[in-house]
């Protein structure tokens, strides 16, 4: 059986029933998918006990984003977990940000600004401010992250050394049938739009199927794929670094972050692959 718990205390309770044994903690904000069940499946492989959490976090939204609209559908989500997981924190605002102790505010720096920073300003200082006030609430031993959200990966990694812990796994991006990455976000799209999309993963592929021609070919052939869509419109398609998420060029060799953007009408969609840069 999972225990649905909505404050902070009531898992203190919980971690009191558990001494000893390991906690994985998967984070969300719920409109749960499969790629949100392969992360709880993966905690359930690596710990004894896994939480997962359900909130959507206001601060990482900003002026005229989806935050309002941005689907809750807690019921859905827990069948779908079924008993993946022991514990569900799904809490209000106020268990997360108390009115009397607000929580540390963290800032995510010179790597939060570019990419998805640029396209939204606070979003990552209002990422890693919830990830952050979540770990000090969870305690987890481990915490289980979606490589799709590469930079999110990135400032959560540096979070957690920042911190002492908790250790962080990653996990491989979950697809539809067609290759578009899943998100909680497909739903928003047209059929049109929905169809279009396709073009996200196929500059993916283009990328890599240009590499051998150096960085800057591949990212033209890439960039190339969503230009050509008429409903894509392209934010940004860039490799970067692993170590400080800023652009590489062809003087550079060895694993680099793909990483793409793209608005289909109002819908932003993003993906990411590790590419080899011979
Ligand atoms: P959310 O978008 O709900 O995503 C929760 C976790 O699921 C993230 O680690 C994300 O990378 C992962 N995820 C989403 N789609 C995935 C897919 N197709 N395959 C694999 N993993 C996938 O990311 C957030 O919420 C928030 O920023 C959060 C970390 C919860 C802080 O509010």
């Amino acid at each position: 059986m999972v225990l649905l718990v909505s404050t902070a205390s009531e898992l203190v309770d919980w971690r009191a029933t558990i001494p000893g044994q390991r906690i994985a903690f998967v984070p969300t904000m719920g409109a749960l998918h499969a790629g949100h069940v392969r992360l709880v499946e993966r905690a359930r492989e690596i710990a004894d006990v896994v939480v997962v959490s359900i909130f959507v976090n206001p601060t990482q939204f900003g002026e005229g984003e989806d935050f309002e609209r941005y689907p809750r559908t807690l019921d859905n989500d827990m069948k779908l977990l079924g008993d993946l997981a022991d514990v569900v924190y799904a809490p209000n605002v106020d268990d997360v940000y108390p009115p009397d102790a607000p929580p540390l505010a963290k800032t995510a720096g010179p790597a939060g600004i570019g990419f998805e920073g640029a396209a939204r300003p606070g979003h990552f200082d209002g990422m890693l401010t919830v990830v952050n006030r979540l770990f000090d609430i969870v305690k987890p031993d481990v915490a289980v992250f979606g490589q799709k959200d590469a930079q999110q990966v990135h400032l959560v990694r540096r979070l957690a050394i920042e911190r002492g812990g908790p250790e962080i796994d990653v996990v491989r991006t979950v697809r539809e049938d067609d290759g578009l990455a899943r998100s909680s976000r497909n739903r928003y799209l047209s059929p049109e739009e929905r169809e279009a999309a396709i073009a996200v993963p196929d500059s993916l592929r283009a990328v890599s199927a240009h590499i051998d021609s150096g960085v800057a070919a591949a990212v033209r052939a890439g960039r190339a794929v969503l230009t050509a869509e008429p409903l894509a419109r392209l934010d940004y398609l860039e490799l970067v670094s692993p170590a400080d998420f800023t652009p590489v060029d062809d003087t550079f060799h060895g694993e680099a972050t793909l990483v793409v953007a793209a608005r289909f009408g109002t819908t932003r969609l993003l993906d990411t692959e590790t590419i080899i840069v011979p």
